[in-house]
């Protein structure tokens, strides 16, 4: 019985060990491990990928990946709403919604291809391409109002979309570099 136990423990370490070696813990990181866990874009779009969508291929994007948790504009399903408002202030319907979405309160049009590539779909955020996130957000500020059907979203387009909610903001840290600040 002793040994028996022994034995798995040996097994289990075994495993621990192969385990371990894939990780390559302890192992500096190169320059493309960084490349592949680092998400973030910067507010004027620094680090953006390569890719580009339209919203019409954003739309058919959210309705298999993003409309089983959050309504399309015009739909009122309660317990969707609560999930996440996505549609804004200045829907396209011209309904007034004063919560804080999209288009009624996020500052910066790059924060939405941040957030929807990072965070969705929830149970598998990252697992679009980048063509598809940008279609995504193409979509989502169609439908905010903030862009035309057909504007192209890229790495250049993108940064230049303003926000209705740009000058919304004060800044707490006033001593911030300047590229981090609100552009008028
Ligand atoms: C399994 C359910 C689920 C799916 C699928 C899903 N979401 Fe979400 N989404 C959520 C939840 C829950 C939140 C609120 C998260 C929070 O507040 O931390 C959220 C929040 C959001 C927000 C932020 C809303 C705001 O203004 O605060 C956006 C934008 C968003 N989702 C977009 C998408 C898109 C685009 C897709 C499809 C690619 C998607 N979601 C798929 C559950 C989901």
């Amino acid at each position: 019985m002793y040994l028996r136990n022994l034995l798995t423990l040996v097994a289990l370490l075994a495993v621990a060990g192969v385990a371990n070696a894939q990780s390559r813990f302890g192992e500096p990181a190169t320059q493309e491990d960084i490349d592949k866990s680092f998400w973030t874009i910067f507010p004027d779009g620094e680090f953006l990928p390569d890719g580009e969508g339209v919203a019409a291929t954003g739309r058919d994007l959210f309705e298999v990946n993003c409309h089983i948790c959050h309504n399309f504009p015009g739909e009122n399903d309660p317990v969707k709403d609560e999930i996440g408002k996505l549609f804004g202030i200045k829907d396209k319907s011209g309904r007034t919604n004063l919560q804080q979405t999209i288009g009624s309160y996020w500052p910066y049009s790059t924060t939405v291809f941040d957030y929807v590539r990072r965070a969705m779909p929830l149970t598998s955020p990252m697992s679009l391409s980048n063509s598809d996130y940008y279609a995504l957000t193409a979509y989502l500020l169609y439908e905010n109002g903030v862009i035309e059907e057909d504007d192209v979203m890229n790495k250049d387009t993108l940064p230049k979309v303003e926000m209705p909610n740009k000058d919304g903001f004060i800044m707490a840290y006033p001593d911030v570099p300047e590229k981090y600040k609100a552009k008028p």
